[in-house]
C-alpha cells in the first residue's frame, strides 16, 4: 500500500451514523490487566491498532497466551507477577509510549532483567517520568539520558511508595498504580488530574484502591499482593478517534453525524467541553454507564459561526490528544484562540506546538508560538486554493489524519504522507472517511 495520499476535493455533504475504533487507552489497560489476573479474560472489541497488537505482542513474549475467536481475544493470566521471562528478553513497544510506560510498572518484581526498545520516534521520548518512581520501588532500572533502550531488572523487596505526580499524566500515575500491585502495603500517588480508567478498572476489578479528589489533584492509595480473578470487557468507542469526526463535521458545509457507543468519561472530554465553549452543536445522547465508564452516542450539526477561545489551563489534560484538531478548528473561528501551560505537547510522537504553528503557517494563518503557549488568529472565510505537501511529522498518526481533515474542509489540492502511521491509533480511519464520501487517492 502507498504510504501516502492526495485530496482534491472538499468533502460532499453527509448525514450519517458511524461507529469509530475502540478506545485505546482501555485497550491497552485491559490487555496489561488481564495478563495480570487469575483466570481467562475475555475482551471484546479490542482495538486492532499497531499499539494494541504490540501490547498483546509483549505479554505472550512474557509468557502470556492468548487466542482470538470472533470478535473476542481470550488472555489467560497466571495471577500477579507471573510473567515468564526468558533470558535476554527484549520487548519491544514500537510507537506507543503508554504501553511503554504501563509495562514498566508491571516488571517491577521480574527475576530477570528485560530491555524495552521502541520505534525512533518513541526512542525520543523521556523515560525519566516514570524510572523517577518505579525506582523508588526498588526497581533496578538503567538508560542512556532517560530514554529507550531501558533496562529493567525487578526486586523481591519492593516498598510502598508516597509520590507525587504533578504533570497530569495518566502514564506515570497508571505505572505507579501497577507497581503498586506488587508492592506489600499501601502505595499513595497523589496524582494531577488525569484520565481515570485504572482507577476505575482497578474498582471494578475489585482491587483495593481509595481515590479521594481535590480541584487540582486525585489522591489515590493502592493496596498491593492482592490477586483478582479474570474479568470480561467489552472496549467501548475512542472519544480521541471520535473527535476527528467531531471536528469533520463541524467544518463541513450543512452535514450531520452521529458517532455511536463512545466512551464519555469526564476526564476525556475536554475537547468537546471546549467546542461547546466555541459554539458548536453538539449532543450527547443515550447516556449509560459500563463498568463505571460513562457511554453515550455523539450528535453533531455543521457550523459556520464558531468563535475563539480563551482555553482554561484545566482542560489541558482533558483533552491532551486532541489540540491538534482544536487548532485547526481554531483557525477558522472568529478571533484569536489562547492557550496555556501546554508544553506537555511537545513531548507527544511529534513535537505537536511546532508541527502546529508550521502546519497553520503553511496555510495563512498567524500564529504565535513560544516554550509552553499558542496564539491562533483565526480567519473564518479562509479559502484555500494552493497545493500542500505534508511530511516529516515523526510519523505522528493524530498530525497525520488532522492534516486530512484539514484537506477535506478547507479546500486546495494535498499530499499527505507518511498514512501508515494511521495504524498505530485508528486503522480504518480512511475507509469510514471514504464511507461518508471522502474522495481520497
Ligand atoms: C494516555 C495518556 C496520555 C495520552 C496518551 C494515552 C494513557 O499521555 O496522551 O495518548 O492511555 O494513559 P500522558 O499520560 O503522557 O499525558
Amino acid at each position: 500500500m502507498a504510504n501516502h495520499i492526495s485530496i482534491r476535493h472538499k468533502i460532499n455533504s453527509f448525514d450519517k451514523k458511524i461507529k469509530v475504533s475502540a478506545d485505546k487507552s482501555i485497550s491497552i489497560r485491559s490487555v496489561l490487566l488481564a495478563s495480570q489476573a487469575v483466570g481467562t479474560s475475555k475482551i471484546s472489541n479490542l482495538l486492532e491498532s499497531e499499539d494494541v497488537l504490540n501490547s498483546l505482542k509483549v505479554i505472550k513474549k512474557l509468557g502470556v497466551d492468548y487466542t482470538k475467536r470472533k470478535n473476542t481475544y481470550y488472555i489467560k493470566g497466571f495471577g500477579l507477577n507471573s510473567f515468564k521471562i526468558k533470558k535476554k528478553t527484549i520487548l519491544n513497544a514500537g510507537n506507543s509510549g503508554t504501553l511503554a510506560r504501563l509495562i514498566l510498572g508491571l516488571l517491577v518484581k521480574s527475576k530477570s532483567q528485560v530491555k524495552l526498545i521502541g520505534d525512533k520516534s518513541l526512542s525520543k521520548r523521556d523515560f525519566s517520568r516514570v524510572i523517577k518512581p518505579l525506582k523508588l520501588f526498588g526497581a533496578n532500572i538503567n538508560s542512556k539520558k532517560n530514554r529507550l533502550p531501558v533496562e529493567i531488572l525487578g526486586t523481591e523487596f519492593l516498598r510502598p511508595i508516597y509520590y507525587e505526580e504533578k504533570i497530569g499524566s495518566a502514564q506515570i500515575k497508571t505505572a505507579c498504580c501497577f507497581a503498586a500491585l506488587n508492592a506489600p502495603g499501601t502505595t499513595n500517588i497523589l496524582a494531577r488530574k488525569s484520565r481515570d480508567h485504572t482507577e476505575l478498572l482497578f474498582k471494578y476489578l475489585k482491587i483495593p484502591i481509595k481515590v479521594k479528589s481535590n480541584k487540582q489533584f486525585d489522591s489515590i492509595k493502592v493496596k498491593g499482593l492482592q490477586q483478582y480473578k479474570a474479568f470480561d470487557y467489552k472496549i467501548p468507542g475512542d472519544i480521541s478517534s471520535s473527535a476527528f469526526f467531531i471536528a469533520l463535521t463541524l467544518l463541513a458545509k450543512n452535514s450531520e453525524i452521529t458517532i455511536l457507543n463512545v466512551n464519555v468519561n469526564k476526564t476525556r472530554i475536554g475537547f468537546i467541553k471546549i467546542l461547546k465553549m466555541m459554539k458548536s452543536k453538539i449532543k450527547f445522547k443515550n447516556i449509560r454507564f459500563y463498568k463505571g465508564e460513562k457511554i453515550a452516542d455523539i450528535f453533531v450539526k455543521s457550523s459556520n459561526k464558531l468563535k475563539s477561545i480563551n482555553c482554561p489551563v484545566k482542560m489541558n489534560s482533558r483533552s491532551i490528544d486532541e489540540f491538534l484538531i482544536i487548532f485547526l478548528i481554531c483557525s477558522v473561528a472568529n478571533g484569536i484562540s489562547k492557550f496555556r501551560k501546554i508544553d506537555e505537547l511537545r513531548s507527544k510522537e511529534t513535537d505537536r506546538l511546532k508541527f502546529a504553528s508550521n502546519f497553520l503557517k503553511k496555510i495563512g494563518i498567524k500564529t504565535k508560538v513560544n516554550k509552553n503557549a499558542f496564539k491562533i488568529y483565526g480567519n473564518p472565510n479562509i479559502k484555500l486554493n494552493n497545493t500542500y505537501e505534508i511530511k516529516n511529522f515523526d510519523k505522528d498518526h493524530r498530525a497525520c489524519m488532522m492534516s486530512i481533515i484539514a484537506a477535506l474542509t478547507l479546500g486546495g489540492k494535498w499530499i499527505i504522507h507518511d498514512t501508515d502511521s494511521i495504524k498505530t491509533s485508528f486503522p480504518n480511519f480512511l475507509k469510514i472517511l471514504k464511507n461518508l464520501g471522502a474522495k481520497i487517492n
